[in-house]
């Protein structure tokens, strides 16, 4: 008897997992599917454990991705992921919130540790069709809040993928990646772009 291996999500930035989350979304397809969320604030890592309670194919780890050793050295990656076999690495609207040298350092640090097959997802910011008015504003509300927003060009999101193989339709805008839901609106405006991409 052949036993598929079931899939393993490092969901990073992850925000409180609330419904239709990543670990819903995984169980409905493989119920053995393991999720580790990793946020940097305290109350959103907080609340999360408190959500999951008594998952144990769930956990929560309170770490900076710029520090990306102290989530791959935690004892709860280290419970729920083996990164000798693919994995999804997801990265949802949190690269915008760090650096150019930080966002290209800790892209490659997980790109080194994962293994072929595995998957790169990325949602980020970018200048869509927004006005420069509309984008300076946006700029200086986050300047004032606990990160500033980086949104990078379409291409320089691109280069996140570089060493993967996107998968189809690309690089577009996340509300046109493989829309098939009646409820979610067709285009954001293009102001946040989504891709996946496997590890060749
Ligand atoms: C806009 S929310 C996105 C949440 C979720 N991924 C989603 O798409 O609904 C960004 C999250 O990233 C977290 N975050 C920001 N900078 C981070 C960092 N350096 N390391 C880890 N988490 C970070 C924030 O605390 C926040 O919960």
């Amino acid at each position: 008897m052949i036993k598929i291996l079931s899939v393993r999500f490092l969901d990073i930035g992850a925000g409180i997992p609330t419904r239709g989350n990543v670990h819903e979304v995984g169980h409905a397809v493989d119920p053995e599917a393991r999720v580790v969320y990793v946020d940097n604030d305290p109350i959103v890592a907080t609340h999360g454990r408190a959500l999951l309670k008594g998952g144990g194919r769930t956990g929560v780890v309170e770490a900076d991705m710029r520090a990306p050793e102290t989530i791959v050295d935690s004892p709860i990656t280290r419970g729920l992921i083996d990164f000798d076999r693919p994995l999804a690495v997801l990265f949802v609207s949190v690269l915008h919130f760090v650096d150019d040298d930080d966002a290209d350092r800790v892209v490659a640090y997980f790109r080194e540790r994962m293994a072929p097959g595995s998957y790169l997802v990325i949602a980020h910011g970018t200048q869509g069709r927004l006005s420069e008015q509309t984008l300076s504003e946006t700029r200086r509300v986050y300047e004032k809040s606990s990160a500033a927003l980086d949104d990078r060009a379409p291409e320089r999101i691109a280069e996140f993928f570089d060493g993967f193989e996107l998968v189809p339709p690309g690089l577009v805008d996340v509300a046109d990646w493989r829309n098939d839901n009646d409820h979610i609106e067709h285009s954001s405006g293009g102001y946040v772009l989504g891709g996946v991409g496997r590890l060749l």
